[in-house]
């Protein structure tokens, strides 16, 4: 049987830079000859796309804690069963803009619901996909949160108050002292290619291994 491929994810508050690193990382391991497959949540497959549209758009309050967290777990198991599990079964690098930490930290953590009941309720989802590695992209969330407004976002998730985006910070830290191997933390203020050097250098380190 086929090695599964390695799962890779990018975490970090707004405007942190997950999508611009994403998509460095993926030129250049696509350039090393792997086969790579780029996604991201909530989204990655259609009902995803569909459930993420509900998530994103409308009022703040439009969504109880609770609800919200399953509208999360639905998408991300129609992204697991039909993205991201069939593409590491075939060996895919599988690289995702915001997976599970992000439920632990804005639904748990910052959301008030906690993390032992958000890691309860997909502890069955992370049984068919779990990270191999996660990049943390750390960031004050004062200065995200401006780069965001300077490329006119403002979604639900946005608009919350400036103490939800510390808790956010503070819980994707907290996360990473308690998993150091796997969560791997990055200064995003550095300079886009310094990052990105970063980055590559440890997903080489760690997956060193010939395409
Ligand atoms: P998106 O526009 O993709 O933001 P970003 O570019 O910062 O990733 O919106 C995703 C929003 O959804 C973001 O504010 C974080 C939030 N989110 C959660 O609250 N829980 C989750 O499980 C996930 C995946 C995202």
């Amino acid at each position: 049987m086929r090695i599964p491929g390695p799962f890779v994810t990018f975490e970090g508050g707004e405007g942190s830079g997950k999508s611009t690193q994403l998509r460095l990382l993926a030129a250049r391991l696509s350039a090393d000859g792997h086969t790579v497959v780029t996604t991201r949540e909530p989204g990655g497959t259609p009902g995803a796309e569909a459930v993420r549209r509900l998530l994103l758009e409308g009022d703040g309050d439009r969504w109880s804690a609770l609800a919200e967290l399953y509208l999360f777990l639905a998408a991300r198991t129609d992204h697991v069963e039909r993205l991201v599990a069939p593409a590491r079964a075939r060996g895919a690098f599988v690289l995702c803009d915001r997976f599970h930490d992000s439920t632990r930290v804005y639904q748990g953590l910052a959301g008030g619901l906690g993390l032992a009941l958000v890691d309860r309720l997909q502890a069955p989802v992370l049984a068919r996909a779990r990270p191999d590695l996660t990049v943390l992209l750390d960031l004050a969330p004062e200065v995200g949160l401006a780069r965001r407004a300077r490329a006119g976002g403002g979604g639900r998730f946005e608009r919350r108050d400036p103490d939800f985006h510390r808790r956010v910070r503070e819980g994707f830290l907290e996360l990473a002292r308690r998993e150091p191997e796997r969560i791997r933390v990055f200064d995003a203020t550095l300079p886009e290619a310094v990052l990105a050097d970063e980055i590559y250098r440890t997903v080489r380190d760690r997956f060193g291994r010939e395409p």
